[in-house]
């Protein structure tokens, strides 16, 4: 197998998942925000207050090109990686593709207490997930292999799934 990279909204687990379906499958782990800050020496917040959302969108193409370019690893991307069609393209050609689906209700639950993700710097942030979901779950759908139910379940269950679906 080559790569396996997990796409998904902020708050469906791709870190947690990834890190433990890494370990199962022994491949290296890579996270492309964690990469994009390494990189920069800043932080997502920082970015996107100094380079505007574009910025951003310039080092996460950059740096999803490099990683999919990549051998052996599992990789999680950012909720809005699969907004270019560069990078769906990308994404496409680097490995198998697991969407991690989560309600809007759970990805709320899970990110209401990190105040890292800039986009949910808002007033209403189950507005803004439920506004970026309609415009993103096709996009997720259209480059997965896999479709995979995160809401209610231990990640362990979920990569599991993942482990018996591959
Ligand atoms: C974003 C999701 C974040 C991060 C950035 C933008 C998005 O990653 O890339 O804040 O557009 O959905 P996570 O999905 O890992 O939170």
């Amino acid at each position: 197998m080559r790569n396996v990279i997990l796409v998904g909204p902020m708050g469906s687990g791709k870190s947690t998942i990834g890190r433990l379906l890494a370990k199962e499958l022994r491949l290296a782990f890579k996270d492309s925000d964690k990469e994009i800050e390494q990189r920069t020496g800043a932080d997502i917040p920082w970015i996107f207050d100094m380079e505007g959302e574009a910025g951003f969108r310039e080092r996460e193409q950059a740096m999803i090109g490099k990683l999919c370019a990549s051998d052996g690893i599992v990789l999680a991307t950012g909720g809005g990686a699969v907004l270019r069609s560069e990078n769906r393209a990308a994404l496409r050609s680097g490995g198998r593709i697991v969407y991690l689906h989560a309600s809007v209700a759970q990805q709320l639950e899970r990110t209401s207490r990190d105040r890292n993700r800039p986009l949910l710097h808002s007033a209403d942030p189950g507005r803004v997930l439920s506004d970026l979901m309609l415009v993103r779950d096709p996009l997720y759908r259209e480059i997965a292999d896999l479709v995979v139910e995160t809401d209610e379940r231990p990640p362990r269950m979920v990569v599991e799934e993942i482990l018996d679906r591959l």
